[in-house]
């Protein structure tokens, strides 16, 4: 293995042969792209922390299911913000089989056959006070909080959605999520756990996208893992799989790479990783000031597919395609 005999740049000379060696690629199959909605009629509102994201009312949104479509994205997942006045203590519209999210399932699965839709099961776009769970006594309280949430998605799930999806980081809920949906005869709902969701500041512009940045009174957490930590994540992955899960998602992405490698070399279940809103507005931004080329779009996600994510939910998902992955 020495030189001449080993060159390392004989496999770089070009294009095609770089191509052929590589170990990681990136699809267009590989995206999820995140929608917000929100509550009236022909809406499409701007949101200040996220340049180029909107917000669609629900009977808007033909035209951003086309352009996901004629992508070729798989699947989609979608983030209320609900107004004000519906919000309460409890998060019971959250309950309502009548709110924006179910209106929006049907609506997709009726316009549009061939395209996943993911919802989350949390209950912070509903609450008062912004949390995840049910606030008592000054606490969000686990197994009040999984009643409820089984409930959600099994609203979710009668609503059409394909993929229900936790993201609230309350213990023993994959498996109560799981119990309801056999016994209601969603045997084929998967299930995709956000089992290693971090306690992160990377998420500040999504709050403000679903209005809960303001409401919020104090941080998650007590829920939510804390990023000095890496090998609790494999536990929080473990019981999820025995709970029912059947694919799990590491949460930020960009600065928990090590997380992702970990759990993907653990598990034998799909691993998907979330590129926050931080990280795309903290690079948008960066792109929207020459202080960075728009390439690192590309070499950002390529950092999470080698680390082992077979899927990316990313705000950049569209672009990335129409700029990228044109051949
Ligand atoms: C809430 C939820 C959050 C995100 C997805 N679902 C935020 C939070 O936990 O406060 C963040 C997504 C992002 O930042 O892009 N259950």
């Amino acid at each position: 293995m020495k030189f001449p005999y080993t060159r390392l740049r004989r496999n770089r000379k070009s294009e095609w042969s770089r191509k052929l060696t590589n170990d990681v690629s990136i699809n267009k199959s590989d995206f999820i792209m995140p929608i917000f909605i929100c509550e009236g009629k022909n809406k499409k509102e701007k949101i200040d922390s996220m340049p180029g994201i909107y917000r669609y009312s629900v009977d808007n949104l033909e035209k951003v299911i086309d352009r996901i479509s004629n992508n070729s994205i798989p699947a989609v997942a979608i983030f209320p913000l609900i107004n004000n006045s519906k919000k309460n203590n409890k998060g019971s519209e959250a309950l309502n089989k009548n709110n924006i999210v179910c209106n929006a399932i049907s609506k997709i699965k009726k316009y549009n056959k061939k395209i996943g839709v993911i919802c989350d099961v949390a209950l912070d776009p509903y609450t008062s006070h912004g949390h995840d769970g049910l606030l008592i006594n000054n606490e969000i309280n686990n197994d009040e909080t999984n009643k409820v949430l089984s409930q959600q998605a099994l609203i979710l799930a009668q609503a059409g959605c394909d993929i229900i999806a936790p993201s609230d980081m309350m213990d023993g809920r994959v498996k109560i999520i799981r119990e309801i949906l056999e016994k209601n005869k969603f045997y084929n709902t998967q299930i995709l756990s956000y089992a290693v969701k971090y306690a992160s500041n990377f998420y500040s512009p999504f709050r403000d996208a679903i209005g809960t940045n303001k409401t919020l009174k104090f941080d998650k957490k007590t829920y939510q893992m804390d990023y000095r930590n890496s090998y609790e994540a494999i536990n929080e992955v473990r019981l999820d799989i025995d709970e029912g899960a059947d694919m799990v998602m590491v949460k930020p992405a960009l600065s928990y790479l090590d997380i992702i490698y970990k759990v993907k070399q653990d598990f034998n279940v799909p691993v998907f990783a979330y590129n926050v809103s931080g990280e795309y507005s903290l690079i948008k931004n960066g792109i929207n000031n020459s202080l960075a080329d728009e390439k690192i779009i590309m070499e950002v996600l390529y950092s999470m597919k080698r680390a082992g994510a077979d899927a990316i939910v990313s705000y950049f998902a569209n672009e990335v395609v129409e700029k990228f992955l044109q051949d």
